[in-house]
């Protein structure tokens, strides 16, 4: 599928759940999020309906998000169905990694790809106060365990949080040295969950990759398929690292995917001026033909770039919450 503005439209990524066991101050406000009631929420059934369509339109690579998406019972169903599907050519997991190494066997048995764990500090005490949570080495367990089960291409996602974790750049930088692990610098993106001016957190990942080349030359790897990134492998190390600017360097302009809600919402963008609802044609006779006709028009619609430093998106941003978008 392509879009008004050229782009391909090949990459789908799901939330099945918009609950979580941490509560992370930048994804999740301090009073909490309203939790959709059960029947709301897609089942498998209803999600693997809309990817066969969604595939045979030409989404070839899924991610599974949340929420928290390892607090979904059975997942591992979930992506044996979509194994099933021909043309899909890869599955992928976004997680916080807390339940990750009670998994990793059953994730990597049922065909997952690729799996993302995201962490903004590898300090106990900062771990607890940026989540809300404690678990920081459930995580990195989980990390480990994953290497164990055999997943490669493990990505750490680390959102950068001025004056909170920017002196642990090095810190997280360092641990490609030895692990074949890509840690990816995430610039941060004002939401509804924080109250304070939208530059007060921000720190560029241009200055995060200066702080970088302390370590060594910055070897740009340029054929790694990861269009939200820029990666680069610091000489001699063994992972990468990778800087993720949709503020100071937006990369809407080779965007290719599309957003399904937990509750059957898809977004054609992080900030999208409208979602059109799945859920309500499922039960039609006519179900595969209307999702397949919301899914182009989902792509027709697709805006040129998100509008993060717009004055309406900030007016919008009390809509805007990570946890039901799944990043
Ligand atoms: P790969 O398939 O490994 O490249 O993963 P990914 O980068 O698509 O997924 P991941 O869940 O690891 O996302 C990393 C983060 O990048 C997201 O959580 C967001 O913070 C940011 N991001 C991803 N996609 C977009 C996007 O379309 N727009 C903006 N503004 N930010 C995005
Ligand atoms: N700004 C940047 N990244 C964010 N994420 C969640 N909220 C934000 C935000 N406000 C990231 C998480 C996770 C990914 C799915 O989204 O850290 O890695
Ligand atoms: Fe949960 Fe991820 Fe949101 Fe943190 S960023 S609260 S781990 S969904």
């Amino acid at each position: 599928m392509f879009d008004r503005f050229g782009r391909k439209i090949d990459y789908l990524r799901i939330s099945v759940t918009d609950r979580c066991n941490l509560r992370c101050v930048y994804c999740i406000p301090s009073g909490g999020i309203l939790r959709r009631p059960h029947s709301e929420i897609l089942s498998f059934e209803e999600i693997h309906r809309i990817v066969n369509v969604a595939v045979r339109l030409g989404i070839n690579k899924v991610r599974i998000t949340g929420g928290e998406p390892l607090i979904r019972k059975d997942l591992h169903i979930l992506i044996k169905s979509f194994k099933k599907i021909n043309g899909l050519n890869e599955i992928a997991l976004t997680t916080n990694g807390i339940l990750l190494s009670d998994y990793t066997a059953s994730l990597k048995n049922a065909g997952l790809d690729r799996l993302n764990i995201s962490l903004d500090s590898l300090v106990s005490k900062r771990f607890e106060k940026i989540t809300r949570g404690a678990g920081l080495n459930k995580v990195l367990d989980g990390i480990e365990s994953a290497f164990s089960a055999g997943f490669k291409s493990i990505k750490i996602n680390t959102v950068l949080i001025k004056d909170f974790n920017t002196d642990e750049i090095l810190d997280f930088a360092a641990l490609t040295r030895t692990r074949p692990l890509n840690v990816r610098f995430i610039e941060y993106m004002a939401t509804a969950s924080d109250d304070s001016p939208d530059d007060n957190l921000f720190f560029s990942c241009f200055r995060a990759k200066e702080l970088c080349g302390k370590l060594g030359n910055l070897i740009p790897i340029s054929e790694m398929p990861d269009g939200t990134a820029r990666v680069y492998k610091i000489e001699g190390f063994m992972g990468t690292i990778g800087f993720i600017s949709p503020i100071s360097e937006p990369f809407c302009n080779t965007c290719n995917k599309l957003r399904l809600t937990s509750n059957g919402k898809l977004k054609n963008c992080l900030h999208p001026s409208k979602t059109i609802d799945l859920k309500e044609v499922l039960n039609r006779e006519s179900a595969d033909r209307d999702i397949a006709m919301l899914i182009r028009e989902a792509v027709d619609l697709k805006p040129q770039s998100h509008s993060f430093a717009s004055s309406a998106a900030k007016q919008e941003k009390e809509n805007f919450s990570m946890c039901q978008i799944g990043g």
